[in-house]
């Protein structure tokens, strides 16, 4: 290929990159805010939900000064959002939620049946670790998902952490790797992240998530205590994106949650009309990238953008896991955010990047 092709393509990609699609909703926050601002009605998020019952935002987020700037952040700002003990939320004086830990920002106009959840949308966020308060990886929290305005579902959620049930979510039980619904394009992406060629009988016993625990020559019950060992260290440091909670649609995408001042970018492609979810993503200063083709999945129902963290409980068996199961005490856990948006996306104008 000659020099001259080159540039013309890399020009190209770069008059198609810039974001350039109307904003539906602004949660970007500006330079001139602080964490005070949060709990004001000048807050580009609802000063009320969701925290701890007394809790003020204030109290709950910084606004920290780090190294780079997310990837949609020019002259706007991270936010940090922590969890205490006291972050236990009451949707009612007499209903409150004791086997969480939540801390989410909603943005302010987003009232569950306003335009954010209709035609073709892309949600916008960059989430980092707060390595200075990590997650605890035995539960499971949920990152951003889009709650249904009859709060019976999430059409999306971005999880970390040991989620439940995620072995079955990642192999629905349906027929044919070409069903409607299939998790993550050809599936071949998020099964295996190692090399090209390998043996898939191996994958296991060589997943580096594994490495170090040796494999018993045991009974199939000490076999199947490692695997589900293996399972829960594979998923632990995982971020996952999976489809409608309350369908088999399961995993649309994971990736590893690494910590160390790394951005993950994700453009969560919403239409509204096909009933249709795809991916971007990237890392830091990279532009997004489609990980996942538009796959189909049961988004109907409108709803609010939670970003943040919901912290599950552990224990079996639980019937509400709003009220039950366990959580350590003490906890004081952070995620950080930037770039939150959400833009039209109609006509496939998608921005990958600022
Ligand atoms: C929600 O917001 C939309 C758009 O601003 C508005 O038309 C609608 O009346 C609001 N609904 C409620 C229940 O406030
Ligand atoms: C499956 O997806 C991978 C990764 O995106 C791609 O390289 C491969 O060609 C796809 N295979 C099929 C059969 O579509
Ligand atoms: C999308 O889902 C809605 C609600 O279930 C349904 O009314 C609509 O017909 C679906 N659209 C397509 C193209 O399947
Ligand atoms: C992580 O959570 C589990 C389950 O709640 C708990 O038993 C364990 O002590 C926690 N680990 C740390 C390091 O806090």
């Amino acid at each position: 290929m000659s020099i001259v092709s080159t540039l013309s393509i890399l020009a190209l990609a770069a008059s198609t990159l810039a974001q350039k699609c109307p904003i539906i909703l602004e949660g970007r926050v500006p330079a001139a805010s602080t964490p005070a601002t949060f709990d004001t009605p000048e807050s580009l998020f609802d000063p009320k939900n969701v925290k701890g019952e007394g809790l003020k935002f204030a109290d709950l987020l910084t606004l920290p000064k780090l190294a780079k700037p997310s990837l949609f952040d020019k002259d706007t700002q991270a936010i940090s959002l922590s969890i205490s003990d006291k972050s236990i939320f009451a949707p009612s004086p007499t209903n409150k939620q004791t086997g969480f830990r939540r801390v989410e920002l909603i943005m302010a106009k987003n009232n569950g049946t306003d335009s954010s959840t209709v035609g073709q949308r892309v949600i916008h966020f960059s989430i980092q670790k707060d390595d200075t308060k990590a997650f605890n990886t035995s539960h499971e929290y949920q990152l951003m998902f889009l709650e249904d305005a009859k709060f019976s579902t999430n059409q999306v959620a971005v999880k970390t952490g040991t989620v439940a049930g995620l072995e079955k979510l990642k192999n629905p039980g349906r027929s044919g790797s070409g069903a409607a619904g299939a998790p993550k394009g050809n599936g071949t992406e998020k099964a295996d992240p190692k090399k090209k060629g390998e043996d898939p009988k191996k994958k296991d016993a060589e997943d580096p998530a594994c490495s170090g625990m040796p494999l018993p020559a045991g009974t199939r019950k000490a076999k199947r205590a490692v695997a589900e060992r293996q399972a829960k260290a594979a998923v632990g440091n995982t971020i996952i994106v999976q489809g409608n909670v309350n369908t088999d649609i399961g995993v649309l995408f994971e990736t590893e949650f690494t910590g160390g001042g790394v951005w993950h970018n994700f453009g969560i492609v919403m239409d509204y009309e096909k009933n249709t979810t795809a991916i971007l993503y990237s890392t830091d200063a990279n532009p997004l990238k489609e990980v996942v083709k538009p796959t189909k999945n049961e988004i109907a129902g409108q709803g609010q953008h939670h970003f943040g963290m919901l912290k599950k409980p552990t224990g079996e068996g639980l019937k509400d896991v709003t009220k039950e199961g366990f959580q350590q005490s003490p906890v004081n856990e952070a995620i950080i955010y930037g770039g939150i948006f959400i833009e039209d996306g109609a006509k496939d104008c998608i921005s990958n990047a600022p």
